[in-house]
């Protein structure tokens, strides 16, 4: 049974397939707008654009996961990206992830069950020579080492007892 969050959301995702004419060519566009709306593109909504268009939801998921545009969770209250571009993956980047990871309790690309953090790869984001970089909340900061991640993570409020829990429903 879908929450009122979700049904929320499944009544914005109907009025975008309103203002669409529904055939299978405009799946793209409809899910552009789903996530320009909701930041994120929901399980159900999806499903409900795939019925509406005709489209089995298998190939809608499989759109959604082919376009880094798009998200497949809710962004958190704090969006934390780690750098992982080259120059920032040969200066450890993928431990400073490794310990975002640890820390929250969640995998690149999910957000924590408070909705809170959410956390992400992205490609190089042109600093490199302060590789390795995080950019929390479009701040931008290099040289993080995994002492500075408690640091960033305390600075944001971050208690250990949030990271129980499961993680947000993956789609
Ligand atoms: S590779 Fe990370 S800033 Fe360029």
């Amino acid at each position: 049974m879908p929450d009122v969050e979700n049904h929320d959301e499944l009544r914005q995702v109907t009025e975008i397939l309103q203002r669409h004419s529904l055939e299978p060519g405009n799946l793209i566009p409809i899910l552009q707008e789903v996530q320009e709306e909701l930041q994120y593109l929901p399980r159900e909504g999806m499903r409900l654009v795939g019925r509406s268009l005709g489209i089995p939801e298998v190939d809608v998921y499989s759109v959604a996961t082919f376009y880094n545009q798009f998200r497949l969770n809710p962004p958190g209250r704090n969006q934390i990206k780690v750098c992982l571009g080259t120059a920032c993956h040969m200066m450890g980047g993928y431990i400073i992830l490794d310990c975002f990871e640890r820390r929250l309790n969640v995998h690149e690309g999910e957000t924590t069950p408070d909705r809170e953090f959410s956390l992400e790869r992205v490609a190089c984001v042109g600093c490199c020579t302060l590789a390795p970089v995080t950019v929390v909340n479009e701040k931008t900061e290099g040289k993080v080492t995994p002492t500075r991640v408690d640091g960033i993570l305390a600075g944001l409020g971050f208690k250990k007892d949030q990271a129980a829990g499961k993680v947000e429903a993956e789609v």
